[in-house]
Protein backbone atom coordinates (compact mmCIF):
# COMPACT_ATOMS: atom_id res chain seq x y z
CA UNK A 1 0.00 0.00 0.00
CA UNK A 2 1.29 3.61 -0.59
CA UNK A 3 0.31 4.87 2.95
CA UNK A 4 2.77 2.20 4.33
CA UNK A 5 5.47 4.72 5.05
CA UNK A 6 3.44 7.55 6.65
CA UNK A 7 1.73 5.59 9.22
CA UNK A 8 3.98 3.26 11.43
CA UNK A 9 1.20 1.05 12.60
CA UNK A 10 0.74 -0.14 9.02
CA UNK A 11 4.14 -1.22 8.96
CA UNK A 12 4.12 -5.17 8.89
CA UNK A 13 5.18 -6.45 12.18
CA UNK A 14 8.35 -8.74 12.18
CA UNK A 15 7.53 -12.37 12.69
CA UNK A 16 6.42 -13.02 16.31
CA UNK A 17 5.46 -9.99 17.41
CA UNK A 18 1.63 -9.82 17.77
CA UNK A 19 -0.22 -6.89 16.95
CA UNK A 20 -1.27 -4.87 19.52
CA UNK A 21 -5.27 -4.62 18.69
CA UNK A 22 -4.79 -8.40 18.34
CA UNK A 23 -3.86 -8.96 21.73
CA UNK A 24 -6.60 -6.23 22.74
CA UNK A 25 -9.14 -8.30 21.69
CA UNK A 26 -7.98 -11.31 23.16
CA UNK A 27 -7.37 -9.69 26.38
CA UNK A 28 -11.12 -9.01 25.82
CA UNK A 29 -12.08 -12.59 25.38
CA UNK A 30 -10.80 -13.84 27.78
CA UNK A 31 -12.36 -11.17 30.41
CA UNK A 32 -15.60 -11.65 29.21
CA UNK A 33 -14.91 -15.75 29.43
CA UNK A 34 -13.74 -15.22 33.41
CA UNK A 35 -16.38 -12.64 34.40
CA UNK A 36 -18.97 -15.75 32.88
CA UNK A 37 -17.26 -18.01 35.06
CA UNK A 38 -17.55 -15.62 38.02
CA UNK A 39 -21.15 -15.12 37.15
CA UNK A 40 -21.70 -19.18 37.19
CA UNK A 41 -20.02 -19.62 40.50
CA UNK A 42 -22.05 -16.92 41.89
CA UNK A 43 -25.05 -18.56 40.68
CA UNK A 44 -24.17 -21.98 42.01
CA UNK A 45 -23.24 -20.53 45.36
CA UNK A 46 -26.83 -18.49 45.73
CA UNK A 47 -28.55 -21.34 44.04
CA UNK A 48 -27.55 -24.11 46.71
CA UNK A 49 -27.50 -21.82 49.54
CA UNK A 50 -31.43 -21.04 49.11
CA UNK A 51 -32.32 -24.38 48.24
CA UNK A 52 -30.51 -26.83 49.88
CA UNK A 53 -29.10 -24.50 52.87
CA UNK A 54 -25.21 -25.41 51.92
CA UNK A 55 -23.69 -22.58 53.59
CA UNK A 56 -20.98 -22.43 56.06
CA UNK A 57 -21.99 -22.60 59.34
CA UNK A 58 -22.24 -19.35 61.30
CA UNK A 59 -23.05 -20.35 65.08
CA UNK A 60 -21.11 -18.66 67.27
CA UNK A 61 -21.39 -19.32 70.98
CA UNK A 62 -18.78 -20.39 73.57
CA UNK A 63 -18.50 -23.03 76.04
CA UNK A 64 -15.61 -23.87 78.41
CA UNK A 65 -14.09 -27.39 77.29
CA UNK A 66 -13.29 -28.57 80.69
CA UNK A 67 -15.98 -28.67 82.17
CA UNK A 68 -18.99 -29.21 79.51
CA UNK A 69 -19.78 -32.94 80.82
CA UNK A 70 -20.18 -31.86 84.33
CA UNK A 71 -23.44 -30.19 83.91
CA UNK A 72 -25.50 -28.18 82.12
CA UNK A 73 -26.67 -28.95 78.08
CA UNK A 74 -23.84 -31.53 77.79
CA UNK A 75 -24.09 -33.87 80.46
CA UNK A 76 -24.30 -37.11 79.88
CA UNK A 77 -27.92 -37.82 80.27
CA UNK A 78 -28.76 -34.70 77.99
CA UNK A 79 -26.79 -36.33 75.00
CA UNK A 80 -28.49 -37.65 72.13
CA UNK A 81 -31.76 -37.25 70.11
CA UNK A 82 -34.28 -35.13 72.03
CA UNK A 83 -38.05 -34.36 71.09
CA UNK A 84 -38.89 -30.41 71.34
CA UNK A 85 -42.36 -29.27 72.36
CA UNK A 86 -42.59 -27.92 68.19
CA UNK A 87 -42.13 -30.91 67.03
CA UNK A 88 -38.30 -30.61 66.09
CA UNK A 89 -35.77 -32.82 67.37
CA UNK A 90 -32.62 -31.56 68.94
CA UNK A 91 -29.22 -34.01 68.35
CA UNK A 92 -26.76 -33.28 71.38
CA UNK A 93 -23.12 -34.47 70.88
CA UNK A 94 -19.38 -34.70 72.20
CA UNK A 95 -17.00 -35.25 69.70
CA UNK A 96 -13.74 -36.00 71.81
CA UNK A 97 -10.67 -37.72 70.72
CA UNK A 98 -11.47 -40.53 69.79
CA UNK A 99 -15.28 -40.76 69.76
CA UNK A 100 -18.32 -39.79 68.79
CA UNK A 101 -20.71 -39.63 72.39
CA UNK A 102 -23.11 -40.80 71.58
CA UNK A 103 -21.75 -43.20 68.90
CA UNK A 104 -25.13 -43.75 67.32
CA UNK A 105 -27.83 -41.32 67.30
CA UNK A 106 -31.80 -42.21 65.37
CA UNK A 107 -33.79 -39.38 64.41
CA UNK A 108 -37.15 -38.87 62.47
CA UNK A 109 -37.73 -38.41 58.69
CA UNK A 110 -38.96 -35.71 57.14
CA UNK A 111 -38.85 -33.37 60.74
CA UNK A 112 -36.49 -30.64 61.33
CA UNK A 113 -33.33 -31.66 62.82
CA UNK A 114 -31.29 -29.60 65.12
CA UNK A 115 -27.63 -31.06 65.87
CA UNK A 116 -25.56 -29.14 68.87
CA UNK A 117 -22.01 -30.41 68.84
CA UNK A 118 -19.16 -29.58 71.02
CA UNK A 119 -15.59 -30.67 71.76
CA UNK A 120 -13.64 -31.30 74.93
CA UNK A 121 -9.93 -31.67 73.57
CA UNK A 122 -8.89 -31.03 69.41
CA UNK A 123 -10.71 -29.57 66.21
CA UNK A 124 -13.25 -32.34 65.23
CA UNK A 125 -15.22 -32.81 62.06
CA UNK A 126 -18.97 -34.02 61.46
CA UNK A 127 -19.75 -34.82 58.40
CA UNK A 128 -23.22 -36.46 57.29
CA UNK A 129 -22.25 -37.45 53.18
CA UNK A 130 -25.05 -36.46 50.92
CA UNK A 131 -26.57 -33.61 53.08
CA UNK A 132 -25.90 -30.25 54.10
CA UNK A 133 -24.44 -30.85 57.18
CA UNK A 134 -20.69 -30.60 57.21
CA UNK A 135 -18.94 -28.46 60.21
CA UNK A 136 -16.15 -28.34 61.92
CA UNK A 137 -16.53 -29.15 65.78
CA UNK A 138 -13.52 -26.29 67.63
CA UNK A 139 -13.42 -27.00 71.32
CA UNK A 140 -14.90 -23.92 73.38
CA UNK A 141 -17.66 -23.64 70.57
CA UNK A 142 -20.61 -25.08 69.73
CA UNK A 143 -21.21 -26.14 66.77
CA UNK A 144 -25.00 -26.10 64.81
CA UNK A 145 -26.33 -27.66 61.86
CA UNK A 146 -29.97 -27.95 60.81
CA UNK A 147 -31.07 -30.29 58.53
CA UNK A 148 -34.31 -32.13 57.43
CA UNK A 149 -33.58 -35.85 56.16
CA UNK A 150 -35.97 -36.91 53.48
CA UNK A 151 -36.22 -40.40 53.93
CA UNK A 152 -35.00 -43.22 56.38
CA UNK A 153 -31.60 -44.53 56.19
CA UNK A 154 -28.13 -44.75 57.72
CA UNK A 155 -25.60 -42.11 57.22
CA UNK A 156 -22.47 -43.04 58.32
CA UNK A 157 -20.37 -39.91 59.85
CA UNK A 158 -16.39 -40.03 59.60
CA UNK A 159 -14.35 -37.51 61.65
CA UNK A 160 -13.35 -35.21 58.91
CA UNK A 161 -10.65 -33.29 60.29
CA UNK A 162 -7.09 -34.55 61.58
CA UNK A 163 -7.36 -35.24 64.99
CA UNK A 164 -3.81 -37.46 65.75
CA UNK A 165 -3.43 -41.21 65.95
CA UNK A 166 -7.06 -42.57 66.45
CA UNK A 167 -8.49 -40.04 63.54
CA UNK A 168 -9.01 -42.59 60.97
CA UNK A 169 -11.34 -44.93 63.60
CA UNK A 170 -13.50 -42.35 64.28
CA UNK A 171 -16.75 -43.11 62.86
CA UNK A 172 -20.34 -43.31 63.68
CA UNK A 173 -23.82 -43.29 63.06
CA UNK A 174 -27.27 -41.38 62.30
CA UNK A 175 -29.91 -43.62 61.81
CA UNK A 176 -33.17 -42.10 60.25
CA UNK A 177 -36.35 -43.60 61.65
CA UNK A 178 -39.76 -42.93 59.55
CA UNK A 179 -41.66 -39.98 61.02
CA UNK A 180 -44.27 -41.89 62.61
CA UNK A 181 -42.09 -44.38 64.71
CA UNK A 182 -40.04 -42.30 66.14
CA UNK A 183 -42.00 -41.60 69.52
CA UNK A 184 -42.04 -44.67 70.37
CA UNK A 185 -38.22 -45.19 70.85
CA UNK A 186 -37.04 -45.13 73.84
CA UNK A 187 -34.44 -42.82 75.22
CA UNK A 188 -31.82 -45.66 75.02
CA UNK A 189 -32.97 -47.04 71.78
CA UNK A 190 -32.63 -42.96 70.79
CA UNK A 191 -29.09 -42.80 71.40
CA UNK A 192 -27.76 -46.73 71.42
CA UNK A 193 -28.81 -47.68 67.61
CA UNK A 194 -25.16 -48.95 67.03
CA UNK A 195 -26.00 -52.13 69.27
CA UNK A 196 -28.78 -53.15 67.64
CU1 LIG B 1 -11.64 -36.57 65.31
CU2 LIG B 1 -10.44 -36.63 63.29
Amino acid sequence: MADNGANPLRRPLPDGIVPEDEITRTEDRWFIVVLGMLGVMMAIIVATGTTHALHPPSNVETIDPITLHLGGEFAESNLGAAAEPDGSVTVRMIVEQYSFVPDCVQVPADTPVTFRITSPDVIHGFLLPGTNVNTMVVPGYVAEVRTTFSRPGDYAMPCNEFCSYGHHGMWARVKVAPRDQFPDLSPVERTSCAKQ
